[in-house]
């Protein structure tokens, strides 16, 4: 199985540091979760990893094999696909057109193989994905990522603002995913959400790994809600 890696990763905006020295590892076949308080880094470390900003220091790998200097746009070529936090569908192009576009970089996958994922998006291929539910929008996100057939998937959020059901139906996918063999990273507000999907887990705080457990051992914790606490910065006066 591969593993998509960091190591010591310090990064942020331009002069700004905002994770540092942060480590972890994304294997095939598993889920693992990136949780922690807001603002803790967790949108910057996938940032980072996609090489869409200023990388002080560490290094990103994939079974030993360097991708320093990253260069996004090879990112998909290099079988990483991510879906960012907000803004991640073309709203006025349809369905079809945001699938399609997935493909561009690097293919593999065809439109045929998303949709039977997401059978939902078969009905609404014609429509501006801007109209579409928040569950669909984010069916259409992953599917993008998707089309270029990847062997990592990085996906920050996919279930903010949903309900929990949708919530619980996108998490599913995610695992169908891993259970294909592909190695999938996900930010997570709901943490127990989060640890209850997850093979691994880790939780980042100030920018920096705070902990880093099997999911269902930090899911098991009676401390759990003190550690996330702890982990929220401390008020300034
Ligand atoms: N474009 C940017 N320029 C400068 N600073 C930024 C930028 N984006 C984020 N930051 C800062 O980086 C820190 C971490 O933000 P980030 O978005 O990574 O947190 P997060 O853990 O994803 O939070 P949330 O749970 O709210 O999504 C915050 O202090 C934020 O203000
Ligand atoms: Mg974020």
């Amino acid at each position: 199985m591969m593993k998509l890696e960091c190591r010591g990763l310090t990064a942020g905006y331009r002069e700004l540091v905002v994770i540092s020295n942060v480590s972890l590892t994304i294997t095939q076949g598993s889920v693992t979760c990136i949780i922690g308080p807001n603002g803790a880094g967790k949108s910057t470390l996938l940032k980072a990893l996609m090489g869409l900003i200023r990388i002080h220091e560490g290094d990103i790998v994939i079974d030993e094999q360097s991708l320093m200097p990253v260069r996004t746009e090879r990112m998909a070529q290099l079988g990483i696909g991510y879906v960012p936090q907000l803004s991640n569908v073309f709203p006025t192009l349809t369905v079809a057109e945001n699938l399609e576009i997935g493909g561009y970089a690097r293919g593999g996958s065809s439109m045929d193989d998303v949709l039977e994922l997401f059978q939902v998006l078969k009905g609404v291929l014609r429509k501006p994905a801007g109209k579409l539910s928040g569950g669909q929008q984010t069916m259409v996100a992953i599917g993008r990522a998707l089309m270029g057939n990847p062997d990592f998937l990085l996906v920050d959020e996919p279930t903010a603002g949903l309900s929990p059901a949708i919530a619980g139906t996108l998490w599913g996918y995610l695992k169908a995913l891993a259970g294909r063999g592909m190695g999938i990273g996900v930010v997570e507000q709901n943490v127990r959400l989060a640890l209850t999907n997850s093979n691994d887990a880790y939780l980042l705080a100030s920018g920096s790994i705070r902990l880093h457990e099997q999911a269902a051992d930090l899911a098991a914790r009676e401390d759990l809600e003190g550690l996330f606490l702890e982990a929220e910065p401390q008020e300034q006066n």
